[in-house]
């Protein structure tokens, strides 16, 4: 059984729990097979009413701020391997009690942090994050390897030996990539930090290992990961999230109205872009519609898509319908759960979509809805 959408109220983000098993299933065995850790980065998705499906597969995360780990302590029940490119003195302690795990994005932070580290009532493994000056990420917002980056440290500004308490190594250089990409990464990485592997207890390969994609090569990932592990008995960490929610739920929108300019239609919506799916604009990239055809057909109905917004450019298109759009229908923006619901803003105080997880035998659970207050609660 799929969605039943007439239910779906609008707009809304809706998880389908089934997509999520699978994914996590997948995700599971890949894990298991190579023998290695598999975290969710929470920056990706960070919602906690499904943490109880998460965890009965994947009961670890990866978190980037105060406020991730925190989330991961109180509602996932785990402490998080956690990384920021700037840990504050003011946060530091309260960071430490939700982790398990920390990484460092320079010495000099390192520094800054030790001794609170030393201090700390139980151990946490302290790693640095490196770059790795390597990457096939072609789109310079999501490459963190591009000449002049601020995350990790190059190999040519390591000191010979890393201070004693550095555990472990962490990169994150792939988005969206192959197991393919991750193999020349891990050559560029050998070929750069071996002397720091040699010692390194842990390496975590960051994320954008994206397995659950239907054209991954699963198989081809767990051997090189296996094979790395032995070669520089080291335990593997991956923190992929994208992989978690691919494909795994929508934003259901509708038709506010239809406008016209220069021979150009556009439908405005009940949700915007630049709000609720600011990926589509910033990577930039354009969504699936369930039912449109996603290049515009020459005699079919063809629309710009309009944000609700008043921001110039908070619009996409053009897609194509079988039938006229006419105020209230439904369109079904797919694949909208990972990089939407933690990037969303209130901008222009537009109403913020529900949010609702969706299962086969007990049907919609709104596990969320948005008001005034949440939009005045951000401000001062
Ligand atoms: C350090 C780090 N880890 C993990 C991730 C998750 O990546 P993805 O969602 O592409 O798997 C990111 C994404 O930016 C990241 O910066």
């Amino acid at each position: 059984m799929a969605i039943d959408y007439k239910q779906v109220p609008s707009p809304c983000y809706v998880l389908d729990e089934t997509r999520l098993r699978k994914n996590l299933e997948l995700i599971k065995t890949v894990q298991d097979k190579a023998g290695i850790e598999i975290i969710m980065a929470f920056k990706a998705c960070a919602m906690w009413s499904a943490f109880p499906i998460i965890n009965e597969y994947i009961p670890r995360a990866a978190a980037s701020s105060i406020h991730e780990a925190r989330l991961a302590f109180e509602e996932m029940g785990t402490k998080a391997h956690t990384y920021s490119p700037a840990f504050t003195q003011k946060d530091i302690a309260e960071i430490l009690k939700y982790s398990s795990h920390i990484t460092f994005n320079s010495i000099t932070q390192f520094e800054m942090h030790k001794d609170a580290l030393a201090a700390h009532p139980t151990a946490i493994s302290a790693g640095l994050r490196i770059n790795p000056e390597f990457s096939d990420v072609e789109t310079d917002l999501y490459n963190p390897c591009a000449p002049g980056t601020r995350l990790g440290v190059a190999a040519s500004n390591l000191p010979a030996e890393l201070p004693s308490e550095i555990e472990g190594l962490h990169f994150h250089s792939l988005c969206e990539s192959s197991s393919y990409d991750l193999e020349k990464t891990l050559q560029a990485i050998e070929k750069r930090f071996a002397s720091y592997l040699q010692k390194a207890k842990w390496i975590n390969m960051g994320g954008g290992h994206l397995m659950t994609r239907k054209d991954y090569d699963t198989e081809h990932l767990i051997k090189i990961l296996k094979a790395f592990k032995d070669k520089w008995n080291v335990k593997v960490i991956l923190e992929p999230g994208s992989a978690f929610m691919w494909q795994t739920g929508d934003l259901v929108a509708s038709v506010v109205d239809i406008v016209l300019d220069h021979g150009i239609r556009t439908a405005i919506l009940d949700v915007s872009f630049t709000a609720h799916m600011p990926d589509c604009l910033e990577m930039p990239y354009k969504p699936r519609i369930t039912g449109a055809y996603h290049e515009p057909q020459k005699d079919k109905p063809t629309y710009r898509l309009g944000g609700n917004s008043c921001l110039a450019g908070d619009f996409m298109g053009l897609w194509s319908f079988d039938e006229e759009l006419k105020t209230g229908d439904q369109l079904i923006f797919e694949d909208m759960i990972h990089y939407t619901m933690v990037k969303t803003t209130m901008f222009n105080g537009v109403p913020h979509p529900a949010i609702a997880i969706w299962n086969d035998t007990k049907g919609l659970n709104i596990v969320r809805e948005f008001g005034y207050e949440d939009y005045k609660g951000r401000m001062g």
